[in-house]
């Protein structure tokens, strides 16, 4: 990924306790944060537009799955505009797990269990609390228009139904913790690690990342679009991809996809 892929921040907010660079668009209920946050930016919203709902009506996860979206937890999506390669951005949605991870750290009781799940899940005590949603949009000759990172925080309520062990930031002893306090702190730490994604390139993020993964030089069961691979999960790529390794050594790197821990 290159260094020099971000546009400078649009000028401070003029309301908000974001940190400069950010103004904040708040709605009380709408159908996707994402689709909001897309929209704003198709007519010309600067890097650092934020939009926020009380509640969403169609929150989407990925691989077209619902996202669980009543009032009390987070919902947010923010237009970025790298200056880079489309195929460079999908390592964004690894740059925003660390700093929501890096939050809710801030924010959580002492020695709380956070781990990161690859792609972009946020895990307390193993089970899953946020999710990133990455839209990436292709500008002219390959390079990005824009691209919105969409966070969803289980702050108070999580679903009852997922396949998946869930937990709520409230369930995990935050407290009663509001989402835009939440916001303030999660989008310092984007801002912080954007920025240096821009001054130094991946590398430091895929560090940081790794630092809290779940699941490296572990067996994983990986769902791919059509197909399903067990192997190591050996590490990440350069770009953020995961390189898992097969029975019979061969390795593979994987852009997309669900990790199930732990393989069989
Ligand atoms: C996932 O884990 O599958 C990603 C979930 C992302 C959910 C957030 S909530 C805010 C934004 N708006 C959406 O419709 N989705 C993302």
């Amino acid at each position: 990924m290159t260094s020099s892929c971000l546009t400078p921040p649009a000028p401070p907010a003029s309301w908000s306790r974001l940190p400069g660079g950010f103004v904040l668009h708040r709605f009380d209920r709408v159908g996707s944060t994402n689709d909001e946050a897309s929209r704003l930016a198709r007519a010309g919203a600067p890097t650092g537009t934020v939009v926020v709902a009380r509640e969403q009506s169609k929150g989407r996860g990925r691989l077209g799955r619902q996202w669980y979206s009543p009032p009390g937890n987070l919902y947010a999506s923010i237009v970025i505009r790298p200056e880079c390669p489309l195929a460079a951005t999908s390592g964004l949605s690894l740059l925003a797990g660390v700093a929501l991870g890096e939050a809710l750290t801030a924010l959580g009781p002492k020695g709380l269990d956070l781990g990161l799940k690859w792609p972009n899940d946020v895990l307390i005590g193993g089970a899953k609390t946020a999710g990133i949603l990455l839209e990436s949009t292709a500008g002219e000759a390959g390079r990005t228009a824009f691209v919105i990172i969409g966070a969803g925080v289980n702050i108070r309520r999580a679903p009852g139904d997922t396949p998946y062990p869930v937990t709520s930031l409230a369930a995990a002893g935050f407290g009663d913790l509001a989402p835009l306090d939440l916001l303030e702190t999660y989008t310092a730490r984007l801002a912080h690690w954007l920025d240096r994604w821009q001054r130094e390139g991946f590398a430091d993020v895929r560090d940081a990342w790794r630092a809290r993964a779940q699941g490296i030089g572990e067996r994983v069961r990986l769902r791919l679009d059509r197909d399903e691979i067990v192997g190591l999960f050996v590490d990440l790529t350069e770009g953020g991809a995961l390189v898992i390794e097969q029975a019979d050594g061969r390795r593979r790197e994987v852009a997309a996809g669900d990790v199930i821990y732990p393989g069989p």
